[in-house]
């Protein structure tokens, strides 16, 4: 396995590769992460992973700064993974200049966007940038960070980029509570408290399976439950898979997304569910 930090030097290693299978993260990696790349091992090679915690995506007051930054660690992880090279570039590398394009997604203020301004932006901005720099014929990315998932299969579209885009089931720990990096930062307490979020997810989804169409009931429900267990709700949403706006009386697909605050810790988890 190779660790490449430039771009230059990427290029060169990739030159010639038609059917690279590229993982974009932001490392500290879990199994998670690890499950994309064996996905990716699966469809195409030589595999590609980044690790680049992205500034752009971060708004003023949230975690960059402490965000874990685990290089050696994860690129023992990957190489155990059979990733084949790991492209890690540092902010000059991948903002050489002071002013900066940025892409700006549909949806970009709905759900987590509401709460995070700038921050599809900034996801947009990167993926669309390492996607150039990579060039790979498959992405993968986990339907963990739904929104991500749906805007990112937007870009490739919309931007008509030669790219498959995979999606990755989500890895949850024993629990239920959805693996990540953001997890590391849960104390004791707060990680046994956790797994009420998908806990409340499976309920609202099997209410929702069972014919109730009430969903502003039930998100409500959820709000109140979370709230009082000392969690600070941003949303608990049901969505339409399509559009991810609010599901009309045609919508069949669901998907029920909910991000609330643990103490200093923003969680985020979804459950998709299917009615007739
Ligand atoms: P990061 O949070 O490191 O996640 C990298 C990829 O791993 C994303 O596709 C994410 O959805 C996936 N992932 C994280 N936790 C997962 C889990 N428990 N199960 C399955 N997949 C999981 O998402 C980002 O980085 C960044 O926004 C990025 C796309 C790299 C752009 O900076």
């Amino acid at each position: 396995m190779r660790l490449i930090h430039s771009v230059t030097e990427l290029r060169a290693a990739l030159a010639g590769e038609a059917k690279t299978a590229f993982v974009p993260t932001m490392g500290n990696l879990h199994a998670g992460h690890i499950a994309l790349v064996e996905q990716a091992r699966a469809v195409g090679r030589p595999v590609v992973a980044s690790i680049f915690v992205n500034p752009l995506q971060f708004g003023a007051g949230e975690d960059f700064q402490r965000y874990p930054r685990t290089l050696e660690a994860d690129c023992e992880r990957l190489e155990a993974a059979g990733c084949d090279i790991v492209f890690a570039p540092d902010a000059n590398e991948m903002y050489p200049e002071p002013q900066t394009f940025h892409v700006q997604p549909p949806l970009a203020d709905e759900l987590c966007g509401a709460f995070r301004p700038g921050h599809f932006s900034g996801v947009a901005t990167v993926v669309l940038k390492l996607f150039n720099m990579v060039r790979p014929a498959t992405a993968i990315f986990g339907k963990k960070d739904y929104q991500q998932l749906f805007i990112l299969k937007g870009l490739a579209r919309q931007f008509n980029l030669p790219i498959r885009i995979l999606e990755a089931e989500t890895t949850r720990a024993a629990d239920g509570l959805a693996l990540s990096s953001r997890n590391g930062y849960l104390s004791a307490a707060e990680r046994e408290e956790a797994p009420r979020l998908i806990r409340l997810l499976r309920e609202a989804a099997a209410r929702v399976a069972a014919g109730e169409r009430d969903f502003t009931d039930i998100e409500r429900a959820a709000g109140v439950e979370l709230a009082a267990h000392g969690w600070r709700v941003d949303y608990f949403s049901a969505r339409d898979q399509a559009t991810l706006l609010p599901p009309t009386p045609e919508s069949h697909e669901l998907v029920i997304l909910a991000a609330a605050h643990l103490g200093g810790t923003r969680l985020i988890d979804n459950i998709e569910v299917c009615v007739n």
